[in-house]
Parts: structure tokens; C-alpha cells; sequence
């Protein structure tokens, strides 16, 4: 496999500059409600990353283990503070190679969008639900897609301007197969650095189905880690499934 095809390729691009381009982010109230749902454990994040969220939350005494594909991405989080002790498979989450039984399986920040098609997306859900306890729930962090950012299938977005970089977005969108590829473009002076991703984007109720599929029922549904309501107006949403 190659390209966007290889389950490490978005990691592998990204992995020495991923934290500088997020850091943002807060993750507290992700963990916060991840923490209120962890239970005695173990939890399992699926893309674990760089352990943005893995790292806060295995900070509140709750047992954390991660997937990723990337061996990059987790040697960035293996040089953090508390980062060696959190057990990470190699692997391609729509597999989850994990045994489990889990309480809580998550995957946040849109990355179940990174798998490129919906029998992809649809396998995760079924791997997911083969590993958690009975009464486990499996939350996922979602956009809600908003194609009215394109116009005629393309879309230029000027992320950054300061006195010696520029960071822009290009992205073409595909209504046929969901999908909307991105270069993160990083004009400098150290050069152009390009970042890509590709995403396979599905509607909330889509996703209802795969959970549905794999015998997940859609427990709640929020805007935001806040739980603010989700509504038509939401951009995003929060959904957490549970194995009956
Ligand atoms: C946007 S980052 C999210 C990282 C982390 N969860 C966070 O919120 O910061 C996406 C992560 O998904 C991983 N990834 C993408 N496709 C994957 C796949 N098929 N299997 C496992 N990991 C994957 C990448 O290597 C990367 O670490």
C-alpha cells in the first residue's frame, strides 16, 4: 500500500510537526468526559497519536492503552513525560489488535474519517464492539460536514500569516465518495512543507448505522465534550455508543 492507502502515511507526514500545528488545543474537556466514562478500565484510544489526550487522562490514574499506525507518531509520544508507560500496538485501528475486554474504546479529533471508506469505517465499528465489556461504550468525535465551504469542489484557506511563514489550506472535495483531500502548505523560510489528509466524511445518522451494524446503540449525542445539545446547527458532534 502506498499513499493515502497506508494506514501510517498521515502519521508518518505529520509526526515532527503535528504537536506544533495543534497546540491549541486544549484537550481538558475531552478528558474530563472521557475520565467520567473510564470506569476501572482499561480504556483503549484508537489513533493514539502523539498522546495529546492519552497522556492527561492516564495522568488521572486510569489505565490507557493506544493504536496507531505510525511508529513516528508514537515515538513522539514515547519522549513525553509518562510516555514509555502507556502499551502501544502498531496496527491499523479498523483492525483493533487489541484483546480487551475494554470499558471504554475512543477515537477523537475526526479521525474515523481517516479511514477512506465506509466498509473501513464500518469494520472499525464491528472491531470495536468485539472488545468491549458488556455496557462499554465507544465515543467518537466527529465534524458534521459542511460542503458550503466549497465552491465547485475546491477550497483555499489561509490558516496563519506572520512576518516569515504562511500557512495555507488547499483542499479538493469529492460529493461522490465523501472525501476531501488537503495539503497543509507551510511557505517559509526554511521552504515549503507540504501535510497531507485525506478524510472519508459521514453524516451522524450514517454513522448510527455502522454502530447499529455492529450491534452499538447510540447512547447520547452532544455538540462538544461540553454536552452542550447537539442540534441542526451543530458543527460537530460527540457521540457515544453502547455494547448492550
Ligand atoms: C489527527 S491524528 C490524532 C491523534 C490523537 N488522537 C489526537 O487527538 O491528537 C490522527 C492519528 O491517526 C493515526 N492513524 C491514521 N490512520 C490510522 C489507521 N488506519 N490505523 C491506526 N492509526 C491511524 C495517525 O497515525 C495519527 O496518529
Amino acid at each position: 500500500m502506498a499513499g493515502f492507502d497506508d494506514p501510517a502515511f498521515y502519521g508518518d507526514r505529520w509526526a515532527d510537526a503535528y504537536d506544533e500545528h495543534h497546540a491549541e488545543m486544549d484537550p481538558a474537556a475531552a478528558v474530563d468526559f472521557l475520565a467520567g466514562l473510564a470506569g476501572d478500565g482499561p480504556v483503549l484510544e484508537l489513533a493514539i497519536g502523539t498522546g495529546r489526550v492519552a497522556l492527561p487522562l492516564a495522568g488521572r490514574g486510569i489505565a490507557v492503552e493506544g493504536i496507531d499506525a505510525s511508529a513516528l507518531m508514537v515515538d513522539q509520544l514515547r519522549a513525553k513525560p509518562g510516555g514509555q508507560a502507556i502499551p502501544v500496538v502498531i496496527g491499523d485501528m479498523a483492525q483493533v489488535p487489541a484483546r480487551g475486554p475494554f470499558r471504554l474504546v475512543y477515537l477523537v479529533f475526526n479521525t474515523l474519517f481517516g479511514l477512506l471508506d465506509q466498509a473501513r469505517q464500518a469494520e472499525c465499528f464491528r472491531n470495536v464492539a468485539r472488545v468491549l465489556d458488556p455496557g462499554g461504550v465507544f465515543v467518537i468525535e466527529c465534524f458534521v460536514p459542511e460542503l458550503t465551504r466549497f465552491d465547485r469542489g475546491q477550497r483555499v484557506h489561509t490558516r496563519a500569516v506572520t512576518e516569515d511563514a504562511a500557512v495555507i489550506e488547499l483542499s479538493s472535495h469529492d460529493a461522490a465518495e465523501q472525501r476531501i483531500t488537503t495539503q497543509v502548505i507551510t511557505l517559509g523560510h526554511q521552504g515549503i512543507h507540504l501535510r497531507p489528509v485525506a478524510l472519508r466524511y459521514a453524516w451522524p445518522g450514517e454513522l448510527d448505522l455502522m454502530a447499529q451494524q455492529a450491534g452499538l446503540r447510540l447512547r447520547e449525542r452532544y455538540s462538544g465534550w461540553d454536552r452542550r445539545p447537539f442540534d441542526s446547527s451543530s458543527g460537530g458532534h460527540v457521540s457515544v455508543y453502547q455494547r448492550d
